[in-house]
């Protein structure tokens, strides 16, 4: 473990200097972050870190963006964009702060992968990146989804369609009777923000 980290280190210091190069924005701006905690707590960076514009400013070639504005989550009578974070981050700081670590290892990434900002690269390992943001949802028992769709198990509103309300009904029965069959949002729902690809 120590020795991958190591070599994969040694490989990043390989790197022609162009890569370096383009991570320097993005280094700037962490730095600017961490000296921020310093002077004012938490906040401005949770702020700062808390807009689509920060996603994108290391997704900027993907189509992410767009495809929200297409969906549901972007294209409603409701007037409402839900935004990256809302999604994708737990809305709890704690854990929050925590997953923005994790997060930052794609700062490592993003100067590794090869062509990482193009519309290619998402288009070619769509699948595997999907996988990998549903895998964090499952653990969170898609919590982020469940902060704003609050009444889907219980106090239904009478506008949800028949067929909803019986799955999500029989869904939530199961946490008492038979929680190995129960299912988190995202199990039934893929694909509410972008395609989700078949392979
Ligand atoms: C420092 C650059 C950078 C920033 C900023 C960034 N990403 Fe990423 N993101 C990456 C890289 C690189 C990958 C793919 C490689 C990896 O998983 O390490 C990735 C992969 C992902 C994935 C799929 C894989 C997974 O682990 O879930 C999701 C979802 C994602 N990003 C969402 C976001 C959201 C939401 C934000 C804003 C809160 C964000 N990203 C900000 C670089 C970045
Ligand atoms: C910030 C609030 C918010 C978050 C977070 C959120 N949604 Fe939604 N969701 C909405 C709004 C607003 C609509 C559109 C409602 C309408 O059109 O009347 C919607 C619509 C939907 C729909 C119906 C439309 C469709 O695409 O089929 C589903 C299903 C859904 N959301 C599932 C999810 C799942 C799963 C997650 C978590 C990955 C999630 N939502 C996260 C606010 C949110
Ligand atoms: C066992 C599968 C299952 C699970 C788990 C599930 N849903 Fe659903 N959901 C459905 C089905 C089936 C529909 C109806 C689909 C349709 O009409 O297109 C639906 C419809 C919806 C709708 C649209 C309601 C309407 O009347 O148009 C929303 C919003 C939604 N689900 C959100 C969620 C959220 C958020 C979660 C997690 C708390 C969740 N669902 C968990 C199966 C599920
Ligand atoms: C309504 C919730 C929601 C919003 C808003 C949302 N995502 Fe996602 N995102 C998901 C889910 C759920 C997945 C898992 C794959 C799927 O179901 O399509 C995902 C997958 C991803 C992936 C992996 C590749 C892929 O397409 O599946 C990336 C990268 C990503 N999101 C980044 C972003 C960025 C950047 C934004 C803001 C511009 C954003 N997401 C907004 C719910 C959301």
């Amino acid at each position: 473990m120590v020795d991958n980290k190591k070599s994969a280190w040694a490989k990043l210091w390989q790197q022609p200097k162009a890569k370096w190069m383009l991570g320097i924005p993005v280094g700037a701006f962490l730095a600017v972050a961490v000296g921020a905690i310093g002077f004012f707590g938490g906040q401005t960076v949770l702020h700062a870190t808390s807009s689509d514009a920060f996603c994108m400013s290391c997704h900027s070639n993907h189509s992410l963006k767009d495809e929200v504005m297409a969906s549901a989550h972007g294209n409603n009578k409701a007037g409402i964009t839900v935004q990256c974070q809302q999604c994708h981050l737990p809305p709890d700081p704690v854990r929050y702060l925590v997953k923005k670590i994790i997060v930052s290892k794609d700062l490592y990434g993003y100067l590794t992968i090869d062509g990482f900002n193009t519309q290619e690269w998402l288009d070619e390992n769509r699948k595997e990146q999907a996988d990998l943001a549903l895998d964090y949802l499952r653990s969170i028992d898609s919590d982020t989804c469940q902060s704003c769709h609050t009444n889907v198990y219980e106090n239904q509103p009478e506008s949800m369609k028949k067929m909803a309300k019986k799955m999500h009904a029989m869904n939530f029965k199961k946490l008492q009777t038979k929680p190995e069959k129960y299912k988190t949002c995202v199990d039934c729902h893929k694909g509410v923000a972008h395609p989700y690809p078949k392979k």
